[in-house]
């Protein structure tokens, strides 16, 4: 799927050697915002492991992990997880965008994708999203896709180093 030079697709286990160098690269800078995680994490064969966890997650209808493209190249990560069934159809939204791609609408257009996907072929009804409470950039990219704001949970996720509170986001998708 693509919009203007945005796009997004299924990551693939070849996208690992890319993955791993835009989180190595920004791992202090997304210290404050994304979980920790071992150094492993940061490596290609780390990364080709979540890739291959990530892709059976898939196959089982527990997520959709896509990247981000720019212009046909892998600039970041946009995922539907926590993908729940039943009388709730619903799934997570979340995103990264490397460092140098930043402040250019890939995270806004590839979430708006993302919610394509998610009313489409997904046949999910309802979306869903945290930020932290300082996270201007996330929300502006949220609230500009038509997620609202409707609370706050605390001490919701240990983050650099501290329990921190989340805002939730909700966004009711077309049926
Ligand atoms: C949040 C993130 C995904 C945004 O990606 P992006 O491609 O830069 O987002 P976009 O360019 O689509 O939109 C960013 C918006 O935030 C605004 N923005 C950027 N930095 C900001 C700041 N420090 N304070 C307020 N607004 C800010 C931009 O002006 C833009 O808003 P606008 O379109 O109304 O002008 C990216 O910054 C990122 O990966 N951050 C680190 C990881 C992270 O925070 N992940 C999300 C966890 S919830």
């Amino acid at each position: 799927m693509v919009d203007g030079k945005t796009g997004i697709r299924l990551v693939d286990v070849s996208d690992a050697e890319v993955l791993a160098a835009h989180l190595a690269r920004d791992r202090a800078s997304f210290a404050r915002w994304e979980p920790a995680q071992p150094d492993e994490y940061f490596t290609v064969a780390g990364q080709s492991a979540r890739i291959r966890r990530l892709l059976e997650q898939y196959e089982q209808g527990r997520t959709w992990p896509g990247v981000v493209l720019a212009d046909g190249v892998v600039v970041g990560q946009a995922t539907v997880g926590t993908v729940i069934g039943g009388p709730f159809r619903k799934g997570s939204v979340g995103y990264w965008i490397g460092s140098p791609h930043q402040n250019r609408g890939h995270a806004r257009r590839a979430s708006a994708l993302l919610l394509e996907r998610m009313s489409g072929d997904l046949g999910l009804h309802r979306a869903e999203a945290s930020t932290q409470l300082e996270n201007l950039a996330s929300q502006r990219v949220l609230r500009a896709v038509g997620f609202s704001p409707y609370g706050i949970a605390h001490d919701h996720i240990f983050l650099n180093g501290a329990w921190r509170d989340s805002l939730l986001w909700e966004l009711t998708l077309g049926d």
